[in-house]
């Protein structure tokens, strides 16, 4: 089995690596100082981050979910590493959305995620277990889906958004995509019914913004 070397250490590392298993890797785990990690040793192994170097080349993916880190581990090692698609077998596709996933550089698809049809995504995208995401949908780089959050059709995820736990966006239409702006964070069970302003907390049912 190959190595895949997983930024992080904590609960969202684990997911990855499951993920990771289930696509043949063996995890190694790459944290940023030696002794802050949970035991690891039922996972596979682990190394501090300077060790990484020695590795130009290899396989990576980022278990972390905050998305300012996941930026910046990009901006780091993105040039010298691999970061593959890494796709859970229980994650479904409908018409040739698989190949949209394959090609999209770091997104980690977790167990129970569906995708329909005319889906465009960007990279390091997270959608995590039961994650729905419904046709004509774009979801931009450094999107984190949570368990249990759906995503209408015609729906526009901007740059580094994050819909959390159980949150449903309805749809956009043809003419008009229901737009989320940069960075904002849905929320866990919230209801978005309008647009979202970038750079904001929205919650509740319907999904207000947060002063
Ligand atoms: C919305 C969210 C980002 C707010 O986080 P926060 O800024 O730390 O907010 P706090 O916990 O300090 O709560 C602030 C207020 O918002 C309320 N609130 C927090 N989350 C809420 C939610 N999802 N829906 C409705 N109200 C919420 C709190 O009850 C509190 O209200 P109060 O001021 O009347 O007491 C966060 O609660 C959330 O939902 N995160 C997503 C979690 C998730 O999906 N995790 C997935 C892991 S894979």
């Amino acid at each position: 089995m190959t190595d895949i070397f997983i930024f992080g250490a904590s609960g969202f590392a684990r997911e990855t690596a499951d993920v990771a298993i289930s696509n043949g890797y063996t995890p190694v785990f790459v944290i940023r100082d030696e002794g802050g990690s949970d035991d690891l040793s039922d996972f596979g192994g682990v190394i501090a981050e300077p060790e990484l170097s020695r590795q130009s080349g290899a396989d990576c993916a980022i278990g972390i979910a905050d998305v300012s880190i996941r930026r910046r581990i990009v901006d780091t090692f993105g040039p010298a590493f691999q970061f593959p698609a890494l796709i859970h077998p229980l994650a479904s596709f409908g018409h040739r959305q698989r190949e949209v996933a394959e090609a999209s550089e770091g997104t980690i698809i977790c167990a129970g995620a569906r995708f329909e049809s005319r889906i465009t995504l960007g990279r390091f995208g997270v959608f995590n277990l039961n994650s729905t995401i419904c046709h004509d949908s774009i979801v931009d780089d450094f999107c984190h889906i949570a368990p249990g959050a759906n995503l209408s059709g015609y729906v526009h995820l901007h740059e580094g958004v994050w819909v959390g736990t159980g949150a449903a966006i309805n749809q956009g239409s043809p003419e008009a995509h229901r737009q989320i702006g940069r960075n904002t964070m849905i929320g866990s069970g919230a209801v978005v019914v309008q647009d979202c302003d970038a750079d904001s907390v929205y919650v509740g049912v319907p999904a207000r913004k947060r002063a």
